[in-house]
């Protein structure tokens, strides 16, 4: 059964409720993070609590990150170790008069849940599978750099490329692709590794940033530069990469077929250098 933690009590999934006057629940205000657990051990921790600060500071929520190490510990510990995936949202709570408002109530307490699901990642053949993409129109908001939980523009984008059999869609503004409804993007273009740059149109991916370092570390080059929706279709290899996808090649894009159908030689050495990696974190 999974324990989920929820305002200070530990307690199973199915026993965890919240206020109707909730503001996630009423207006979407609040914020998450999804954080990866190999052998039961955080992957990445310090950037994901910075990311948490940054967006908690964006949406001027007032709440101290410290607290949560001991929570996300307990938190595996209590979910069976192991390979997890934790996902944490802290939002601005109730007003305490009860009221719908937009503006920020005068003294709310933040309500903090946290549940894990178990995750079975991966391994390099089954990701070497790939998947397909679609591209669709960026619908979502101006401030994409805050992992906020107010998602709609986000699951309908993803509902739609499900639909169409696609694991993500590439979302496209201004002429521009900029990432997946939930991963980053990156393109492979002459042996250059390409991914759009930090800005508010993007979320700072956790994994993103590791396999920039990752890059850096092993002589690959890289570009952070925009990257034209008309590029994408020669490009010599695309790929997706999130916590919870890791690193997919997409091997096929608005039914066009992609690199040949297979994922291409700089994805074949970023699996293996990030493969590595997370084994040897997690017998450390
Ligand atoms: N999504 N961009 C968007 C819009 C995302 O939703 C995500 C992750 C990423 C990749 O970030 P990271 O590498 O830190 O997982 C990029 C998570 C997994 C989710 O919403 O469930």
């Amino acid at each position: 059964m999974s324990i989920v933690y929820l305002n200070g009590t530990y307690l199973p999934i199915e026993k965890a409720t919240v206020s109707v006057m909730d503001r996630g629940f009423l207006l979407g205000d609040g914020v998450y993070e999804v954080i990866p657990v190999f052998a039961g051990r955080l992957f990445r921790y310090e950037e994901h609590i910075v990311r948490l600060k940054n967006s908690l500071s964006l949406i001027r929520l007032d709440f101290d990150t410290d607290t949560l190490t001991h929570i996300f510990t307990e938190m595996i510990e209590k979910n069976g170790g192991g390979d997890q995936s934790l996902y944490v949202q802290i939002t601005r709570g109730c007003d305490p008069n009860s009221v719908r408002k937009h503006v920020f109530p005068p003294a709310s307490q933040p309500t903090l849940f946290i549940s894990s699901s178990s995750l079975r990642f991966k391994n390099k053949a089954e990701l070497a599978e790939g998947a397909k993409a679609i591209t669709l129109p960026d619908t979502r908001w101006q401030l994409c750099n805050i992992k906020a939980i107010t998602l709609l523009a986000n699951v309908l984008a993803t509902q739609t490329a499900q639909d169409a059999g696609a694991i993500d869609a590439i979302l496209v503004r201004d002429g521009f692709a900029l990432e997946g409804s939930t991963s980053n993007l990156f393109m492979v273009k002459k042996g250059v590794l390409i991914t759009p740059p930090i800005s508010e149109h993007i979320l700072g991916g956790i994994t993103r940033s590791f396999v920039l370092e990752l890059a850096h570390q092993n002589n690959i080059p890289v570009q952070e530069r925009n990257i034209h929706e008309t590029e994408l279709a020669t490009a010599d290899e695309l790929w997706f990469t999130s916590s919870t996808k890791d690193i997919v090649p997409i091997l096929t894009l608005n039914e066009k077929t992609m690199s040949g159908g297979k994922p291409g030689p700089l994805w074949e050495q970023m699996i293996d250098l990030y493969l590595v990696y997370r084994q040897q974190l997690s017998t450390t």
